[in-house]
């Protein structure tokens, strides 16, 4: 098994040295457009090799494609991150024209790849690498919805006091601040519903928290957070590569289900060796459906965007 990840920023870094800590492929190749980036951290990642117990050998490239040749994954992080009071919408421009080169490129030597998009805006993008590449829609996932269930099922540890391993809990609909959709209804704690131990204002304060997790971390830090989104990647990547069909959100093209059409958004879907497989009906009730519309509608007024660039 090959996987790509373009882009050694931090998240595709990251995203990386998730992949080779757990060895989930035998070539693991680190790509990215400036001199000395891939090159650098990749040798930093395999300086850890005999630190940490892993044996995957990590190819690096500046901007050579024909290094990922026959990848079976590839995972898009290029593009700008967002800065402090930036939203994900503002970077379309710049990495519109980014992820379309880089889906170009890659498929030049991987016709085959399942491709994951991590940049942002990414239901935008996750729409952009769909319309471009003609690709059938099973092999193109958008990563939000991961990442941000992973941080809803945080949000939800603190408040209630236990594992977020414990906790089944999905965020659906866009990756924006103000479009997704974190399910508390349906959230459970070992199958109990979390709503029998959380007061109305602490699940108000959960969901608000988790819809500007990223912005939040941004305003911390400086820039975009990297190790839940690489985490995110990395976990999308196992559940291809070994077939797991793990049910995870994440962007998909939507026709029909959960009342949409051309569009990427997030839903829960099984992943495994084929990309995403099987879209699973939640049953959202008529508040959640109608945010989800809601969410649809901003997110197609953003791929509008893509038309006048
Ligand atoms: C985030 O939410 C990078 O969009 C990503 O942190």
């Amino acid at each position: 098994m090959k996987v790509t990840v373009v882009g050694a920023g931090a998240v595709g870094a990251t995203c990386a040295d998730n992949i080779a800590r757990k060895e989930l492929c035998q070539e693991l190749v680190l790509l990215d457009i400036k001199e000395g980036i891939a090159e650098g951290k990749a040798q930093d990642m395999m300086q850890t090799a005999t630190l940490l117990g892993f044996d995957t050998k990590i190819a690096r490239s500046t901007n050579d494609y024909a290094k990922t040749a026959g990848s079976d994954v590839v995972v898009i992080t290029s593009g700008l991150p967002r800065k402090p009071g930036m939203t994900r919408e503002e970077l379309i421009g710049v990495n519109a024209g980014i992820v379309k080169g880089v889906c170009e490129n890659i498929l030049k030597h991987s016709p085959n790849a399942i491709i994951i998009v991590i940049s942002n805006p990414m239901d935008t993008m996750t729409y952009l690498a769909l319309q471009s590449t003609g690709l059938p829609k099973h092999r193109i996932i958008g990563m939000g919805g991961t990442l941000d269930s992973s941080r809803f099922k945080y949000q939800l540890s603190q408040h209630l006091g236990c594992s977020p391993s414990d906790l089944n809990a999905v965020v659906v609909g866009g990756h924006g601040d103000t479009t997704m959709i974190p399910l508390i209804r349906l959230a459970t704690w070992n199958s109990t519903p979390v709503t029998n131990f959380l007061s109305a204002e602490q699940q108000e304060k959960i969901v608000k928290d988790t819809m500007v997790g990223g912005a939040t971390l941004t305003a911390l830090i400086g820039t975009s957070a990297w190790y839940a989104p690489g985490a995110a990647g990395a976990a999308l990547v196992e559940s291809i590569l070994r077939d797991e069909k793990k049910l995870f959100t994440c962007c998909v093209a939507l026709d029909g289900e959960y009342g949409q059409k051309d569009i990427c958004l997030g839903v829960p879907v099984t992943i495994g060796k084929n990309g995403w497989e099987k879209i699973v009906d939640f049953k959202l009730n008529e508040a959640e459906q109608a945010a989800f519309n809601k969410s649809a509608d901003a997110v197609r007024s953003m791929n509008d965007v893509l038309k006048t660039l």
